[in-house]
């Protein structure tokens, strides 16, 4: 399925996130732009969130199926009021944990967004990012910028420019560089709009936080009547798709596969692995998240046939980690 690359004769231009990158960034997007933006979870690829031009170039840009909602971000609380209402719940979570790696799905305020970024539905996923960078741009763009992960639709999350550059040269207008992300796995998304919170998707921020901070356990994400109208469409089963197999709970290397290891486990026939990358060696689930999408990417390209993942904890982010690692590896 990859046709990873560049467009012949056009390539993406890459700027440093300096004041200049910044201003150019906020420029294209105010202009209908498509620019690839450093944010403390994922890169995001935005656009003017109220510009359904825009919103459609980005589709296409991503190869992502239409019916897919998008994240609208905005720079504080007092804007997210205006694109979205906050429930009183949404109202607890936002002031506990905006800015931060959460993303609160509340009814929409259908004039502040384009309905094709909510893909029609009457509800909106706000996010108030705290990267500097994403900040400076929101604020220079003056409104709500639609910003789903910079790759190609089926492939990993981008933690670094380069990985932007890998799947989207030639798509799309600027690839601001700020390094590499902190946290390295997508916003936790949680639905306000019921009688109980639930949680869409695990991510950045751990459900232990989120529940301390309500006072209660989150709802349980029940699938939904209709197979093809899912609560949360971007919940596709093969959704962080190396282009090789990848192997869960793996108690041994086999012979071909790279290994994913944690904590310095070097199961069986570990020394033979084509490629290894450790997600943290000293056990720590934040350093794992971060290094994630670097290293299933790093992976996928050593030739291995598949890879093998040794068993994570699920604490913490531990969840957000087996939720992508389950999709890596679901059937496609
Ligand atoms: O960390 C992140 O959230 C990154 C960075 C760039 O901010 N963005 C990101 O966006 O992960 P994306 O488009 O890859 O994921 C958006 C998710 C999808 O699963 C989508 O279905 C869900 O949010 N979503 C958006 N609007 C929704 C809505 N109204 N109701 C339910 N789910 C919604
Ligand atoms: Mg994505």
């Amino acid at each position: 399925m990859s046709t990873r690359g560049a467009s012949p004769g056009r390539r993406t231009r890459v700027m440093a996130a300096d004041a200049a990158g910044i201003t150019e960034a906020a420029r294209l997007l105010t202009e209908g732009g498509l620019v690839a933006l450093p944010t403390e979870t994922v890169y995001g690829l935005a656009c003017d969130a109220t510009n359904p031009r825009a919103v459609a170039n980005l589709y296409t840009a991503k190869g992502r199926p239409s019916f897919n909602p998008l994240i609208a971000h905005v720079p504080d609380i007092a804007s997210a009021r205006k694109v979205g209402r906050l429930t009183p719940a949404a109202e607890t979570l936002a002031s506990r944990f905006w800015p931060g790696p959460l993303t609160l799905v509340v009814p929409a305020v259908e004039a502040a967004t384009s309905a094709l970024a909510r893909a029609g539905l009457p509800s909106v996923a706000i996010r108030v990012p705290t990267h500097p960078v994403a900040q400076a741009v929101l604020r220079a763009a003056g409104r709500a910028i639609a910003a789903p992960s910079a790759n190609r639709s089926g492939h990993v999350s981008p933690t670094r420019a380069s990985h932007v550059q890998a799947d989207l040269d030639g798509r799309i207008d600027l690839i601001l560089d700020a390094g590499p992300s902190a946290v390295g796995v997508e916003s936790t998304i949680v639905d306000c709009t019921g009688d109980v919170p639930v949680m869409l998707r695990p991510g950045g921020l751990p459900r232990e936080a989120i529940e301390a901070a309500l006072g209660a356990p989150l709802g349980d994400l029940t699938p939904s009547p209709a197979a093809d109208a899912p609560v949360a469409p971007g919940m596709l089963a093969s959704h962080y798709a190396p282009s090789v197999p990848v192997r869960l709970r793996a108690s041994e290397v086999r012979p071909g596969e790279a290994l994913l290891s944690f904590a310095g486990a070097h199961p069986p026939g570990a020394e033979t692995a084509l490629a290894v990358r450790d997600l943290s060696p000293a056990g720590d689930l934040d350093e794992a998240a971060a290094n994630l999408f670097d290293y299933l990417r790093a992976l996928d390209a050593s030739g291995a046939s598949a890879i093998a993942v040794v068993p994570l904890p699920r604490r913490g982010l531990g969840e957000a980690i087996a939720d992508r690692l389950r999709r890596a590896a679901a059937p496609r």
